[in-house]
């Protein structure tokens, strides 16, 4: 049996991470980046999230998976590098080795250490397939390790990248964001001497759809987003040692249909002085802290950014209500 190998890039710099909180905080219209929303509870809370009843998003993605995963795979090159951005417990792309047969997975994540028990588990379910775990923030740099590509120089050359973006995250990039982001990924499927041609993106994108199908998506009846928003505060409090208090905030989540996304807020119950090591700021009673946009496009619209950012035009599956888009993008 093969064995995983890891590689940790990223480092917290907790000064960073200080200054970047108490900029957005302490501006006049308070934003925190959704990173934020995923400390260890966050994390759990997510994947309750897409338990939900009212988060259609990844049980749909996974039907489109599952029903037309042998069309899916005809597009995708065998023997490809599978490199999958935000891997989690690395369910989604493992439930495509059987169609695409990769000859490398390559999971990404911020912390290696999340990716260590799914990685060893996995490997024993496919003793011969290659494996790396890399703990990076693909976000900032898709500058891959050539050693997590593989130890020969020549077949990591010859094999094609395929990255894999599930679940919509795309949606919590700005539009600007997005393109730049997937001219990375293009970019990188022929980094290193890879032939490009043959690689691409297969990548999962929320559709636009009705208003209060979305806002329910976000706003569900147990609270389970309202709690994985909430606890951000908590998160933050041990970032800057502040002093949120859970009970002064209530969740918003609201669907902007010009802009064509939700906009997931924190909103002060009532006045709120806020404070930090060294500083803080007052809250007006309904003041809001913008935590996360989560972008929903048409699949035209998603179409013509995959080209803008330089791939070919993709192929696309939808669920039979066109609530989300699986694409698949060839380099
Ligand atoms: C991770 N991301 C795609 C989720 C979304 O739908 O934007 C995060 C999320 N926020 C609230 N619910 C789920």
């Amino acid at each position: 049996m093969k064995t995983p190998q890891f590689f940790q890039l990223h480092h917290e710099d907790s000064d960073q991470i200080r200054t970047e909180l108490l900029k957005g905080l302490q501006s006049s219209q308070a934003y925190t980046s959704p990173k934020y929303l995923y400390d260890a509870l966050g994390s759990k809370l997510f994947e309750a999230i897409c338990e939900l009843p009212e988060y259609y998003p990844t049980r749909t993605e996974a039907a489109i998976f599952l029903e037309h995963a042998a069309s899916i795979a005809s597009h995708i090159p065998q023997g490809a590098a599978l490199i999958d951005l935000g891997a989690g417990n690395c369910q989604k792309a493992a439930s495509l080795f059987e169609h695409v047969k990769p000859f490398r997975y390559v999971a990404v994540d911020i912390s290696v250490d999340f990716l260590r028990g799914t990685l060893d588990t996995l490997q024993r379910q496919y003793p011969d397939l290659d494996m790396a775990g890399v703990g990076m923030d693909f976000s900032e740099s898709l500058n891959l390790p050539a050693a997590a590509m593989g130890d020969i120089p020549e077949v990591r050359a010859l094999a094609p990248r395929v990255f894999f973006y599930p679940g919509s995250s795309i949606g919590n990039f700005t539009p600007d964001e997005a393109l730049a982001f997937l001219q990375r990924i293009h970019a990188a499927c022929s980094a290193h001497g890879s032939d490009a041609k043959q690689g691409g993106l297969l990548i999962g994108v929320d559709l636009v759809k009705g208003t209060a199908e979305l806002e329910a998506a976000y706003d569900d009846a147990l609270g389970v987003t309202a709690a994985f928003n909430r606890n951000m505060l908590l998160h933050i409090n041990r970032l800057i040692d502040s002093d949120f208090h859970l009970d002064d905030w209530s969740h918003v989540a609201l669907y902007d249909e010009q802009l064509a996304r939700i906009e997931m807020h924190l909103q002060a119950k009532r006045d709120v002085v806020l404070r930090w090591v060294g500083g803080g700021r007052v809250f007006a009673k309904n003041e809001r802290i913008h935590t996360e946009n989560s972008y929903k496009w048409t699949a035209q619209g998603f179409s013509d950014l995959l080209q803008n950012a330089g791939f070919a035009k993709p192929v696309v599956w939808t669920d039979a209500k066109e609530k989300f888009a699986v694409m698949w993008a060839a380099a």
